[in-house]
């Protein structure tokens, strides 16, 4: 298939299109390129035909030729997302309605959102299946959800938005993200000793790694378009439910020498939630998830040996998406909304026959 990746220079896109290629799609890329290589762990990214471009200013005509738009570029986290909750809902709500709405026009069939778990919010302890309520407690979160109910309204013949609610995820990817839990607390044992719990410990969270999350969104591309068709599946893996300090206690027999530890201003944190995954599963049969957080940390410790990853690198502007955003904003590089301001930069689309004939994919 032609496949468009948004938001492909990040941390999920950068490990999935080499997946994507290698599963013989023919893939382009459209990013903004808010982390440049500055955010990069050891390896290089990808090649691939791409548009540097923001998301909010595509146009049909851009979309035309492609049989699936897999969407990643969002603000992607909960502290990012609430640094300007407008602003996340500009890019993450409206501005992702408006990508599906110019791949509907432009003949688009399949439309994959990646959505996130994290919709379900504050539940408890309950497994929680795709009909749940949603209870967001972030911009982050709400906007997902808005964005799953206005897209699924769009569907019709001809146009089929899937929505994949990924869990938290995990792994070694060329654009590492120090955000995100199992990342940052190994991160924090490795550069530190101490395996630093920011919360008090309990929340769950389901787990993934960046691989298999890859792997779902192959295995839509690859299904029947009557079993996806508007439908919302929960990205996770059984038994890969965790409370955070089982995570922790994980790290902390991985990485020789780290000790749990609790930050003193961590109290309890809202978003607690466990998936079910029978329905992907049993409609998705070729996702095959193989990462256990177990293998994860292991890996993770591994990668940041051999990178000699710092403390600065872990909670600095190099992996925490949030102050980067702050320090590309501060030196005056992307404005208020996240638009380059120098105009040699911003969204500069690239003609379409330049790109057919430069695919390196092809
Ligand atoms: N990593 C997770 O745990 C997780 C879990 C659930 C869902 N998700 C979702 O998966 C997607 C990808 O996450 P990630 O971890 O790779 O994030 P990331 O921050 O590493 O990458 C996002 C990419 O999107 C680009 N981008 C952001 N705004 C853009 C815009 N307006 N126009 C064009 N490009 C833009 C960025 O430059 C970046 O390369 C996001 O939608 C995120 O919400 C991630």
């Amino acid at each position: 298939m032609r496949v468009l990746v948004t938001g492909h220079k990040g941390y999920i896109g950068t490990v999935m299109v080499p997946m994507l290629l290698a599963d013989g799609h023919d893939v382009v890329g459209m990013d903004s390129e808010l982390f440049g290589e500055d955010c990069l762990l050891g390896e290089t990214e990808p090649q691939i035909p791409e548009f540097k471009m923001d998301v909010r200013e595509v146009d049909s005509k851009d979309l035309e030729g492609f049989d699936a738009v897999i969407h990643l570029a969002n603000l992607s986290n909960d502290p990012l997302g609430s640094l300007n909750p407008s602003l996340t809902y500009e890019i993450n709500y409206h501005g992702s309605v408006k990508l599906a709405a110019a791949a509907k026009r432009a003949g688009v069939g399949l439309f994959i959102h990646s959505s996130s778990c994290s919709m379900y919010g504050a539940a408890g302890d309950a497994i929680l299946d795709e009909s749940a309520e949603f209870n967001p407690v972030t911009p982050y979160a709400k906007s997902k959800v808005l964005t799953e109910q206005a897209v699924s309204a769009m569907a019709g013949d001809g146009f089929s938005p899937v929505f994949l609610r990924n869990a938290t995820a995990y792994g070694v990817s060329p654009k590492l993200r120090g955000d995100l839990v199992l990342n940052n607390l190994t991160g924090w044992a490795f550069t530190t000793g101490k395996v630093l719990i920011l919360s008090d410990g309990t929340p769950w969270r389901p787990i993934i790694h960046i691989e298999d999350i890859s792997r779902a969104f192959m295995a839509v591309l690859n299904a029947p378009r009557e079993v996806v068709h508007n439908e919302a599946f929960n990205v996770a893996v059984p038994g890969e439910n965790y409370q955070v300090r089982d995570l922790a206690a994980m790290v902390e027999e991985i990485v020789p020498g780290s000790k749990v530890e609790y930050a003193a201003d961590g109290g309890p944190d809202p978003r607690c939630y466990r998936v079910d995954t029978s329905k992907i599963e049993k409609l998705l049969p070729d996702f095959k998830p193989q990462w256990t957080a177990r293998k994860g940390v292991e890996e993770l410790y591994k990668a940041y040996k051999e990178n000699n990853l710092t403390e600065e690198d872990l909670n600095g502007t190099r992996f925490q998406r949030i102050r980067h955003i702050e320090h590309k904003q501060e030196t005056g590089e992307v404005d208020s909304t996240l638009r380059w301001t120098s105009s040699t930069d911003e969204g500069e689309l690239a003609p379409e026959s330049e790109l057919i004939s430069s695919g390196s994919n092809r």
